[in-house]
């Protein structure tokens, strides 16, 4: 529940500091070039995907387990919002309703089991675009801090992935650039990025603005796309 109480808490925040997951969405939403009717968004937060979106839609089903970030999801008549876990394997198993396309951008990092959870969207026979952030996410800070990455590699997602998915594949490094390190530090306890794991005690933390020696974090993403 870590992970849900993470993004519950920076809820009001996430808009401000969620830049790079803006750019993943909208990244995400521009490589779809049918204008699909019926949408399903895994992991919607508060809306970033249905914001991106410049077609008429008939349905957007958005589903997310914090009813706070739900709470923020923009509502229009097409919108259904479902407060639900991507991780318990009843939620994705009792959708009901045809999709024209499944959707998730920068949540699927945090499924438990991501076989699981790519089975269950495949069982739904409809194309995918899904974005998950990787494990060189943050891999400078990473190794300033003698840490192993808490996400799991692009390999290994898309060896999982192809599984499933008759897809494009493609990795995306973005850089995030820093006034000082107290606002770096800042942006990840706000953004929701670290998942609610909290690796470092107060002192290693410190210690760590302290020596890290850039002022920038990495994000990298893979896009899946079917
Ligand atoms: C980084 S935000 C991305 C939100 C939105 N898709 C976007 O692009 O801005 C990750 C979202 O995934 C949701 N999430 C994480 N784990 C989840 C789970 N197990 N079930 C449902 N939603 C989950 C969080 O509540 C959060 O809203």
């Amino acid at each position: 529940m870590r992970v849900r109480a993470e993004f519950s808490r920076s809820a009001e925040s996430y808009e401000h500091y969620s830049i790079i997951q803006q750019r993943v969405a909208n990244k995400l939403v521009r490589s779809i070039t049918d204008m699909p009717q019926k949408i399903l968004d895994i992991g919607c937060g508060s809306g970033t995907v249905f914001k991106a979106i410049d077609w008429e839609l008939e349905h957007f089903r958005a589903l997310d387990f914090s009813e706070s970030m739900l709470s923020n999801h923009p509502a229009s008549e097409c919108v259904t919002c479902q407060l639900a876990d991507f991780n318990d394997i009843k939620t994705l198993e009792a959708i009901e309703g045809d999709f024209d396309r499944i959707i998730s951008a920068s949540a699927l990092q945090w499924a438990t089991n991501l076989d699981t959870v790519f089975a269950s969207i495949a069982a739904l026979k409809a194309p995918v675009s899904l974005a998950i952030f990787t494990c060189n996410t943050f891999q400078s800070l990473y190794e300033c801090a003698k840490l192993k990455p808490i996400l799991r590699c692009s390999d290994e997602v898309v060896t999982l992935a192809k599984k499933y998915f008759d897809a494009h594949y493609e990795v995306v490094t973005y850089t995030l650039e820093f006034e000082s390190s107290r606002e770096m530090f800042r942006y990840i306890k706000k953004s929701g990025v670290s998942g609610g794991r909290r690796v470092l005690s107060y002192k290693q933390t410190k210690r760590l603005m302290q020596e890290y020696a850039h002022n920038y974090l990495e994000f990298e993403v893979l896009f899946i796309c079917s």
